[in-house]
C-alpha cells in the first residue's frame, strides 16, 4: 500500500528559525550517516523515515559517502523519495555534502571547486532530485583557498542546485571567515553543522558566539554520541549496536570505563527528571537558543520514538544544570 502521511504530523514538533535566515528547522532532525546504506535492511529504514515525517521531522541529512557502501544512502533515500514521498517534496528540507574521500584521484576529496560540484551533480543523481535544500562543504580543507569552497557553494546556489548552503566542522576563525565570503557572494551562509553533545563541547569555545555573531543557525550532529548517551552500553556492548558491529564508526575500545562513570551518573539525573538519557542529552542541548536542531541517528522507529518524546520536558532546573554541570566538566 502506497504511504499516506499523518494529517497530525505539524501538531507534536517544534520548529526554530535557522539563524537570520526566512527558514525553520524542526527542533529534531533526522540523519542518515548509518542504518540506511546498503548494508542495512532497507524496509527498516523506510519505517524510520515514515515515522520520521509523520512526527513532523521535515528535515533529513546525508551526505555523498553515507553508507557503506559510499553513496548508497543517498540511493535508498532516493528510492523511499520517488516512492513515498514525492507529493511531499515541497514540505522536505533534504541536504548533503561533499568534503571526504569520495572517489580515488586528486578530485574526489576536500573542497576543490571541481570537487564540490561534480559530487553534488552526482548527488542529485542518486536521489533523483532536481535541487537540494541545503548543500555543505562536510569539512575545512587546508589547502584549497576558502575562496574557492565559498564560490563553489555560491554557484550551485545561483544555478538553482541548492536553496541554501552551510558549512561543517570550521573552526570559528574559519567560520567568520566563510561567512564574510559568503556574504560578499550575495549567499549567506545558513548552517553550521558541528559535532556537540554532552560529552564534546568543543562548540562553547568560541563557534557558538560567532554563529549568532554572523546571523548562522546550527544543527547539532551525533547529540547521543553515537549512542554512548543512552543506557545501552551500560551493560556491555550489544551486538546489534554501532559499537558492536563491523560497519559502525563507534569503536568499542573508545567505550571506556571513565566513559560509562560520567555517563552512569546523567543517567541517574535523566531517570530522576522522568525521562531516557537519550532525551536528556537532547534536550539539554536545545536549551541554548543557538541551537537550532538536533540531528539524531536511529536504527529503529523505537529509539526515534524515544528521542521524540525529549520534546514533552525540554525544562531544566538550575540545581540539574549544576549537577549536570559537575560531572560534565
Ligand atoms: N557533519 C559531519 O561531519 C557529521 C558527522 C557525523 C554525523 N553527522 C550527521 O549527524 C547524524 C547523527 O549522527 P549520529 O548517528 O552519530 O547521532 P547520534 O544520535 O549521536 O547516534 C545515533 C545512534 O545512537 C543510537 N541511538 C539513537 N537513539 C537511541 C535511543 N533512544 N536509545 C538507544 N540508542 C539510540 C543508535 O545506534 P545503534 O546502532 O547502536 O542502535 C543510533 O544510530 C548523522 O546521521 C549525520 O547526518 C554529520
Amino acid at each position: 500500500m502506497s504511504y499516506q502521511s499523518n494529517a497530525q504530523r505539524y501538531e507534536s514538533m517544534t520548529y526554530n528559525r535557522c539563524g537570520r535566515s526566512g527558514l525553520k528547522l524542526p527542533a529534531i532532525s533526522l540523519g542518515l550517516w548509518h542504518n540506511f546504506g546498503d548494508v542495512d535492511v532497507y524496509e527498516n529504514g523506510q519505517k524510520i523515515i515514515h515515522r520520521a515525517f509523520d512526527a513532523g521531522i521535515t528535515h533529513f541529512d546525508l551526505a555523498n559517502n553515507y553508507g557503506p557502501p559510499a553513496g548508497s544512502a543517498e540511493e535508498n533515500f532516493g528510492r523511499m523519495l520517488s516512492t513515498d514521498l514525492k507529493a511531499y517534496r515541497d514540505e522536505l528540507i533534504i541536504s548533503t555534502k561533499a568534503g571526504y574521500g569520495m572517489w580515488p584521484g586528486p578530485y574526489g576529496d576536500f573542497g576543490s571547486r571541481k570537487y564540490l560540484i561534480s559530487s553534488l551533480d552526482q548527488s542529485l543523481k542518486r536521489m533523483k532530485l532536481d535541487y537540494v535544500d541545503i548543500y555543505y562543504s562536510h569539512r575545512p580543507d587546508p589547502d584549497t583557498p576558502m575562496e574557492e569552497t565559498m564560490m563553489a557553494l555560491d554557484q550551485v546556489v545561483k544555478q538553482g542546485k541548492a536553496l541554501y548552503v552551510g558549512i561543517s566542522s570550521y573552526s570559528p576563525e574559519q567560520t567568520r571567515m566563510a561567512a564574510e565570503i559568503l556574504r560578499s557572494l550575495g549567499t549567506p551562509c545558513l548552517i553550521h553543522q558541528p559535532r556537540y553533545s554532552m560529552l564534546d563541547r568543543w562548540v562553547e569555545d568560541g563557534l557558538l558566539d560567532v554563529l549568532e555573531e554572523t546571523g548562522m543557525g546550527s544543527i547539532a550532529f551525533s547529540p547521543l554520541e553515537q549512542g554512548l548517551l543512552t543506557d545501552k552500553y551500560l551493560h556491555g556492548i550489544p551486538e546489534d549496536s554501532r559499537a558492536g558491529k563491523p560497519t559502525g564508526f563507534l569503536r568499542a575500545e573508545s567505550i571506556t570505563e571513565e566513559k560509562l562513570q560520567v555517563v552512569r551518573q546523567l543517567n541517574n539525573i535523566a531517570q530522576q527528571r522522568g525521562q531516557s538519557l537519550a532525551q536528556m542529552a537532547i534536550a539539554w542541548l536545545l536549551k541554548d537558543k543557538r541551537v537550532t536542531s538536533v540531528l539524531v541517528g536511529a536504527s529503529s522507529v523505537k529509539q526515534l520514538d524515544d528521542n521524540l518524546k525529549t520534546l514533552d520536558n525540554l525544562h531544566f532546573s538550575d540545581e540539574e544544570l549544576g549537577k549536570i554541570r559537575e560531572i560534565i566538566k
